[in-house]
């Protein structure tokens, strides 16, 4: 059997793009159009079939729900045309993170991907998860869930050497968040207000063009795992905590095999070992540019695919000429 690690390193890297691209295409179709589940079922359609083009033998551990929830890309479905005999490759996904912002034609709606060695992504149940993510750069442990976001906005902005008022957080726009939002607005600080689409704002922390200091707040805890994949190959640091709103919820915590449910994930608790994280742009956004059709028939897409083990970040633009 093929190691997974040789295959990481020499083929699915690029593959991987091949798999959100495909994704985003499919997509694409759908914004602005108001149909949200139309533009998700085309996203999970076309990712399932690029990812049973690639030769490994792969498990989906954060995909569209559990079996009998998702008909395509259920947790624990096979993916892959070597099953048995190519590398065990466990998979997080989501084909289409930002649904509503394709269906409004909003910004930073993407295709998402990681891969690592089998037993490596927080096999997470999908309920709420409270995160807080800064880019690279910064002492290690100067965020943490443990503490205030006071405490967290003057540790960043100490570390970063610049006054409280001077850090921006990104934070989803949920009535939720309105004690976040209070408290940062208190310190004087900038505040990011996203429509949806947690993977983005996550990883906006990371660029400093984004002007994007901090991501605070509640999102997706699938979408915590994709985020925690995408820093651990960029760099940056990210906690996560489960939060569990019912007892169905927390049922689903004890199957997945999860018996403290206010433990805090550290980054590498959320991913770990050598991974690689893949995205390609649905929508225009910070991140990457949307999915471009010319009058002509041809279709220009925009990927970022990055790996942990080497911090390697490749920026790639494919444009297909033939029709999809
Ligand atoms: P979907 O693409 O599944 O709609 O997710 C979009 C999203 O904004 C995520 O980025 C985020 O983690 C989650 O929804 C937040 O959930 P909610 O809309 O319930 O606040």
């Amino acid at each position: 059997m093929v190691s997974a690690s040789h295959v990481l390193d020499r083929v699915l890297v690029l593959e991987m793009v091949r798999v959100t691209e495909a994704a985003a295409i499919a997509a694409s179709k759908w914004i602005g159009r108001g149909d949200n589940d139309a533009a998700d079922a085309a996203a999970v359609e076309a990712m399932r079939h690029a990812l049973n083009e690639l030769p490994m033998d792969g498990t989906v551990v954060i995909g569209e729900g559990e079996r009998d929830e998702a008909p395509m890309l259920y947790i624990g479905e096979k993916v892959g045309s070597a099953q048995g005999d190519g590398p065990a490759i466990d998979i997080a996904l989501d084909p289409l993170e930002g649904t509503t912002l394709t269906a409004n034609a909003g910004p930073n709606a993407l295709a998402v991907l990681a891969i690592a060695e089998q037993g490596c992504l927080l096999n997470a149940p999908d309920v709420y998860m409270e995160k807080i993510a800064i880019g690279p750069g910064c002492p290690a442990g100067t965020i943490s869930l443990a503490k205030s976001v006071t405490e967290n906005v003057r540790a960043l902005a100490a570390a970063k050497n610049v006054a409280p008022n001077e850090i921006v957080a990104c934070v989803l726009d949920r009535p939720r968040h309105q004690a976040i939002i209070d408290e940062l607005r208190a310190l004087g600080c900038g505040i990011k207000l996203i429509p949806d689409g947690d993977v983005a704002g996550v990883i906006a922390t990371t660029d400093p063009d984004t002007g994007i200091d901090i991501y605070l707040g509640t999102g997706g805890a699938p979408e915590g795992v994709l985020a925690a994949a995408a820093l651990r190959c960029v760099g940056g640091q990210m906690e996560g905590r489960l939060l569990f709103r019912n007892d169905d919820e927390r049922g689903r915590a004890h199957r997945w095999g999860i018996d403290d449910l206010d433990r805090i994930y550290s980054m590498e608790d959320m991913a770990k070992g050598d991974c690689i994280f893949a995205a390609s742009g649905v929508t225009d956004g910070s991140l990457l540019s949307g999915v471009k059709r010319t009058k002509g028939g041809s279709i220009t897409t925009e990927s970022i695919v990055m790996r942990a083990s080497t911090g390697t970040v490749r920026r790639v633009s494919t444009e297909y000429h033939k029709p999809l």
